[in-house]
């Protein structure tokens, strides 16, 4: 139970993950990884995302993590099912599974999402999304800009309007009824696309769902820790200023930053 629950990302996107779990969960500890030596992961190739996720899991396992949080869709749409043949009796979550499920009970007509390329051309949330309802309009679209957009910080910019004017006002995505934010950088964005569609679509995004899954795995599993506070820790694979920089934009306050090459 006490044990840590272990985390990552191919970078910074994942703590809004970690930050929702933190909030949901504050007797929790837990060990944070962002792949920032090979980030960006959505332009890479299912093998290399595999490669790295599978080493970044032995990290986590060797400091005793009860539990492992894919915080990145990529990794999630690439990763997710080899990890789990590799770890059987590992309690392993990815970011998609919990929105999809969510979206789909919310009985939408059509749905949007937006997420990287690899992400996108893997259709995992198509898919997931039409095992539930096989009559759901479903429409995504690749926002790569949108990661560098939210790493540079800068949000709520002339900039940051226009890259999402230019890609949501595409005719596929008129009348959604829910849009998902299937990266997890996005959740940043979240107000400005709510804005662009002016309220008339739910903007989804994963951190508090996933958290909350996980709260539900772990009460199942008799793995919910009972302390007041958890213990934190944070790597990087390549520490980099501008990671120390913009995490706080993501976890809401400072960090500690320790790096491991993997
Ligand atoms: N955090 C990653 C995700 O959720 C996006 C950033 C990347 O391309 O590495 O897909």
């Amino acid at each position: 139970m006490d044990k840590p629950i272990g985390i990552f990302d191919s970078g910074v996107g994942g703590l809004t993950v970690a930050a929702a779990i933190k909030r949901q969960l504050p007797g929790e500890s837990f060990i944070y990884f962002g792949d920032t030596k090979h980030s960006p992961y959505g332009d890479k190739s299912g093998d290399t995302i595999r490669r790295y996720s599978s080493e970044i899991s032995e990290f986590l396992l060797a400091k005793d993590c009860k539990a492992i949080v894919i915080a990145c869709n990529t990794a999630s749409a690439l990763a997710y099912d080899e990890l789990v043949k590799k770890h059987p009796n590992l309690p392993i979550l990815n970011v998609v599974d919990p929105v999809a499920q969510f979206v789909a009970s919310q009985k939408p007509e059509k749905i949007g999402i937006i997420a990287t390329r690899a992400t996108t051309k893997s259709k995992i949330y198509k898919k997931r999304l039409l095992e539930i309802n096989t009559n759901l309009i479903i429409e995504d679209a690749a926002t790569p800009l949108l990661v560098g957009l939210v790493e540079e910080g800068f949000l709520n910019t002339e900039v940051s309007k226009a890259a999402i004017k230019q890609y949501l006002q595409h005719p596929k995505f008129r009348n959604l009824d829910s849009l998902i934010l299937g990266c997890t950088h996005f959740p940043l964005l979240q107000k400005e696309i709510e804005i662009f569609f002016k309220g008339k679509t739910h903007v989804v995004d994963s951190p508090e769902l996933v958290a909350k899954e996980l709260a539900k795995i772990l009460k199942g599993k008799n793995l919910l820790c009972e302390n007041e506070e958890g213990q934190y820790q944070f790597y990087v694979s390549e520490k980099t200023a501008a990671f120390s920089k913009i995490a706080k934009n993501f976890f809401g306050e400072n960090i500690q930053l320790k790096e491991k090459q993997l």
